[in-house]
């Protein structure tokens, strides 16, 4: 029940419908548990299958739409795959799926830009009988959304926030340590759910006095980064080494990263103020990051595999497309405010530099780095 709590709570703008949505919970379960997709009619086995991404913000986006194309197509379907552009984001997702829906895209799978944003247009999709699969990201604050395909983001943020510790205490066996918090971008509902996972592992250890934050910046406002933009971990971490370890010899043990593209900025920005490199996290397995770890510079990543990922989603397709229920593994988790969305969860994989080489043994891509 905690946990559940946790994750609803990661719904920041909707916290209090979900509290409640929790707290009278077992009804919202049950309709989830039986899913309202509409499923059971089929459809062609040519159709249409739209597949919104949010924009190229990390690897793991680029190698999903590849992936999805070519996926989509060897089952037999007609796969449009769009991205939301750079700067336009919301207005451009939100347009890309009236078009899907407009193409009579019988499934919408959605990698959404702002979890809150989409609720008209899957509304407008289930209206045209389409089914509407949340992809990594949940879509909050709808009951129009059918199912939810991700790693256990939970999960994910309870990893980075042990990796945080294991990595700080095997390099000053004991604390206090002191730490800095960075969160993904607020419109990302992901963004909250990691935080509020690695805060499940470290807050405890916050109250004692064992972490200190040492900017006192631990909302996950005051971490958030916007768009999961480089430029702006890097420009907070500036600031953070400024105003607090530029004098006066505060030494930085650690910082929360919540993925690959923050922690080489923050990597760079604490570089650039001359100060040694403290145990940071991330998320991904992005190549840069694959190769720092192995050079002992990044403490860890994840490895959510998007190969299993995608795979996953287009399995569901497939059983939408026979007229059958598509497989779900948790009906409790993922609250989006509205109801508890029926969900399918891979399991996330910590990776340091100790267990790379196993863990990306079957990664064409990734696995000569570690050797
Ligand atoms: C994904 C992460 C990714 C981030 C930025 C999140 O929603 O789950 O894997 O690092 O978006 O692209």
């Amino acid at each position: 029940m905690r946990k559940f709590l946790t994750r609803s709570l990661a719904v920041s703008a909707i916290a209090l419908v979900a509290l409640s949505t929790a707290a009278c919970g077992s009804s919202d379960r049950d309709t989830a548990s039986t899913g309202s997709s509409g499923a059971t009619k089929g459809f062609a086995k040519d159709a249409t299958i739209g597949v919104a991404l949010p924009s190229k913000t990390s690897e793991n986006w680029v190698l999903a739409g590849d992936l999805f194309t070519n996926g989509l197509k060897d089952a037999g379907f007609k796969g449009d795959v769009q991205y939301a552009g750079a700067s336009t984001t919301v207005a451009d997702q939100q347009s890309q799926i009236s078009s899907m829906i407009t193409k009579g895209a019988k499934v919408i799978v959605i990698g959404a830009t702002d979890a809150a944003q989409l609720g008209t247009q899957v509304k407008q999709a289930k209206d045209s009988g389409a089914v509407v699969i949340a992809y990594d990201r949940l879509i909050t604050g709808t009951a129009d959304v059918d199912y939810y395909v991700a790693f256990d983001n939970f999960k994910v943020g309870q990893l980075q926030g042990q990796a945080l510790l294991d990595g700080m205490k095997a390099k000053k066996p004991t604390g206090p340590w002191t730490i800095e918090l960075f969160s993904g971008s607020p419109d990302d509902n992901n963004a909250g759910v990691f935080f509020n996972g690695a805060m499940d592992v470290l807050k405890p250890l916050i109250d004692k006095g064992d972490l200190v934050v040492g900017s006192g910046q631990k909302d996950v406002k005051q971490t958030a980064i916007q768009g999961w933009k480089a430029e702006g971990a890097q420009a907070r971490m500036d600031t953070i080494m400024t105003s607090t370890y530029a004098t006066g010899g505060k030494t930085l043990d650690g910082v929360l990263s919540p993925n690959d593209t923050l922690a080489r900025a923050i990597i760079t920005s604490v570089k650039a103020a001359g100060k040694p490199v403290p145990v940071v996290t991330g998320q991904d397995s992005e190549v840069e990051s694959v190769k720092s770890i192995m050079a002992g510079e990044q403490y860890s990543t994840i490895n959510k595999d998007t190969r299993k990922l995608v795979a996953q989603t287009i399995e569901m397709v497939k059983k939408l497309q026979a007229g059958s229920e598509p497989d779900v593994n948790d009906t409790k988790s993922y609250n989006n405010g509205v109801k508890v969305v029926p969900s399918y969860l891979l399991p996330p994989v910590i990776v340091t530099k100790a267990n790379a080489a196993e863990a990306y043994a079957n990664d064409p891509k990734l696995s000569p780095l570690t050797k």
